[in-house]
């Protein structure tokens, strides 16, 4: 199996692995038990790389809240802030684009009101359509139009999961501030993947995953804060007290240094990592491209926008037949049709259809993830496959 669906998941990278053993094993005390060195040996441990991951991301470390992945930190954010007794704005913003995780919170807040007793709404804004050379960014005329004195926050991603399109995450966060509202960005995508500095960037809470940059599943973290102006957060899950009552529930020390281990490696590798995933995606696109007639590419060109796409992204149209087709006549190849949720329920991508593609060509799309294991003998055999596979169902 050649596995090019790296958006949906990556595997654990060895020396990740080998990090967060002695945790299970030697170092299994409890992180909250104080009272002796077993539980406080484990609790530095744990502090060691939430200090770690806070440089990273250019946080403040105490604004660190570990969670079981981003799903759990997008619902901590966004229910968070609109739940908090002093929350006195009612509106959310989020983008036609974000993953559903942040949809499927914005839809269960929309049948809620804040504690001053208003209906919260969702207000929506599109992205730019298909054939523009920002397929897929969020459309900043629109962003303007939908933020005012009512949002409380606004939810953007900073990378798409299904077409690579990077948010102008800087000037979100301006237009955001402007109105007075929080920014929350779902990172999962861009950490480990490009520079994310919470800081510089100016971005109030942020959301991530370990199992997107080769760390383990169901660890992630939400970052309340980045210093700048002040964060309200109603936790979700209570009991307990640990990290500072915002998330009750022991915290798992393997799976903390692991988090941080990986973030480590992908943010000393990044350049590298990136270079060679560059190479292999062109040459993936090269091949497919000059065999496949009629081939499309859906989102940001990036031989025309460099840096506007995650770079081991490529999202493409056939023209004659539907991506699942194409899937289950090339089995020894992992890719995807779209989300790896929405691709269990066969919808057609949200995010294709909010770039104005039709149905049938979002049906005609699939998207590839190239990851850090990938070799360009990988890519090649995979190219052979896939042209070989298009072939035979064309006739
Ligand atoms: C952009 C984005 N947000 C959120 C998630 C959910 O992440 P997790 O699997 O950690 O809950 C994903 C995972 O597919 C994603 O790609």
């Amino acid at each position: 199996m050649i596995y090019l669906d790296h958006h949906a998941t990556t595997p654990c990278d060895p020396r990740v692995v080998e990090a967060m053993l002695p945790y299970l094993t030697q170092h299994f005390g409890n992180p909250h038990s104080d009272s002796h060195e077993a539980g406080r040996e484990v609790r530095r441990a744990i502090e060691q790389s939430i200090d770690s991951m806070a440089a990273i991301l250019n946080a403040p470390r105490e604004n660190l809240v570990v969670t079981s992945g981003a799903t759990e930190s997008i619902n901590l954010a966004m229910r968070g802030v609109l739940m908090h007794p002093r929350c006195k704005r009612h509106q959310v913003v989020v983008c036609d684009t974000e993953h559903p995780a942040v949809l499927e919170v914005a839809e269960d807040l929309s049948k809620q009101s804040i504690a001053g007793g208003q209906p919260i709404e969702i207000v929506r804004a599109g992205v730019h359509p298909h054939d523009h050379r920002f397929a897929g960014q969020v459309d900043l005329d629109q962003l303007r139009a939908a933020i005012g004195e009512h949002t409380a926050l606004v939810s953007i991603m900073w990378a798409n999961n299904e077409i690579g399109s990077i948010m102008p995450i800087k000037t979100i966060a301006e237009i955001t501030h402007e109105a007075g509202a929080l920014l929350h960005c779902d990172a999962t995508q861009a950490v480990g993947r490009l520079p994310v500095d919470m800081r510089s960037a100016d971005v109030d809470l942020l959301s991530a995953s370990a199992h997107k940059f080769y760390g383990p599943k169901s660890t992630g973290l939400l970052v309340v804060g980045n210093g700048n102006r002040r964060v309200r957060l109603r936790p979700q899950i209570i009991g307990g007290g640990q990290q500072r009552g915002l998330r009750g529930g022991t915290l798992n020390p393997a799976t903390i240094v692991a988090m941080a281990t990986a973030m480590r490696i992908a943010i000393d590798d990044l350049d590298g990592d990136t270079s060679r995933i560059l190479e292999l995606r062109e040459s993936l696109w090269d091949r497919l491209s000059s065999a496949i007639e009629g081939l499309q590419l859906n989102g940001i060109d990036w031989r025309e926008e460099t840096s506007l796409r995650l770079p081991g992204n490529l999202n493409v149209r056939l023209r004659d037949i539907e991506g699942e087709s194409w899937m289950a006549a090339t089995p020894d190849v992992a890719f995807s049709s779209g989300s790896a949720c929405s691709s269990t329920e066969a919808l057609p991508s949200h995010v294709l259809l909010a770039m104005g593609l039709s149905e049938s060509e979002a049906r005609r799309s699939v998207r590839f993830g190239i990851g850090r294991f990938n070799t360009t003998a990988e890519i090649n055999s995979a190219a052979d496959q896939l042209i070989a596979s298009h072939q035979k169902l064309v006739g």
